[in-house]
């Protein structure tokens, strides 16, 4: 087990001395964050499927003086998540790293209950339940065998509250936190954290899109923001350092939602 840090007046957020998986990277909330971590000073692992993305991630964080690998990787594939094991297992025998894994990848849609055919239902729960479960079992097995780590699931306040159109999403949200709170009480006694990151709706160029395209949809969302606006991903990484660094050592079983008021006002 590493040494905690109590009784220190100085919280760490320093993500030095780490190696982070950050899946779905290639663009939206998981680029920032593995922007964000390896400014922090993490050596970072980032993945998706759309490799030109990664090549450019890596050159831009590799420009900024950071440290970054990347692994063209689909979740909804669980040798692929094993391949993704062995590639990280491969990184630290080169140099010993504590481990931080953000399951990220994911993606949305809106669709009245009526028309989501078994493809959509399928997409959903792969992706979302499936391969954030495999890849907290493959990744958690190197963090067991270490005795410490960190593993960050990417929710959504639609895991806390609902929406017309939304029920598969809301469903494999839910799950998702759900999930991460039953796998912290498995695993507090060996080391590993597992916590949620629950954005509210946020700027990236697939939800822009969206919202474009359904303006009324947009504004209701908005006016349950208190805040007064959407967020953007960069308003997502003070909460993702701190579940990520010794800081919040002391927290597991927990969702984090940033998101502006949404969740409070019901
Ligand atoms: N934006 C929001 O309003 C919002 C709100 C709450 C929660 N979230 C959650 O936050 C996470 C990131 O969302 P985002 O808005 O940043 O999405 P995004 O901009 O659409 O990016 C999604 C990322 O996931 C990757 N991805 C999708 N399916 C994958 C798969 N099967 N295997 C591997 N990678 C996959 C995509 O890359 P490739 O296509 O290259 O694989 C991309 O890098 C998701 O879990 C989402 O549900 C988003």
């Amino acid at each position: 087990m590493v040494e905690e840090n109590i009784g220190s007046i100085e919280p760490d957020f320093s993500l030095k001395g780490k190696l982070a998986i950050i899946t779905g990277a290639s663009m939206g909330i998981g680029k920032e964050i593995a922007r964000a971590f390896a400014a922090a000073g993490a050596e970072i692992i980032v993945t998706a499927r759309t490799e030109s993305k990664l090549i450019e991630l890596k050159e831009e964080v590799e420009k900024d003086g950071g440290k970054c690998h990347f692994l063209v990787n689909d979740i909804t594939n669980i040798n692929q998540i094993q391949d993704l094991a062995d590639f990280i297992r491969e990184k630290l025998s080169e140099e010993e790293k504590d481990l931080v894994l953000v399951n990220n990848a994911g993606f949305g849609f809106t669709k009245p209950v009526l028309e989501v055919t078994q493809e959509d239902f399928d997409l959903i729960t792969s992706t979302h339940l499936r391969g954030t479960f495999f890849c907290c079992q493959k990744i958690g097995e190197i963090m067991l065998e270490r005795g410490y780590g960190k593993i960050i699931n990417l929710g959504s306040t639609w895991g806390y509250t609902t929406d017309a159109k939304k029920a598969p999403y809301c469903m494999a949200k839910a799950g998702i936190a759900h999930m991460s709170r039953a796998i912290s009480t498995e695993w507090a006694p060996n080391g590993i954290r597992i916590n949620t990151l629950a954005p509210t709706g946020t700027v990236t160029e697939f939800t822009q899109k969206t919202w474009e395209s359904m303006p009324e949809r947009a504004k209701g969302i908005l006016s349950r923001i208190k805040l007064g606006r959407f967020a953007y991903p960069s308003d997502h990484l003070g909460a993702a350092i701190f579940l990520a660094s010794s800081a919040s050592d002391f927290i597991t079983g927990q969702t984090i939602y940033v998101d502006g008021g949404f969740t409070a006002a019901g």
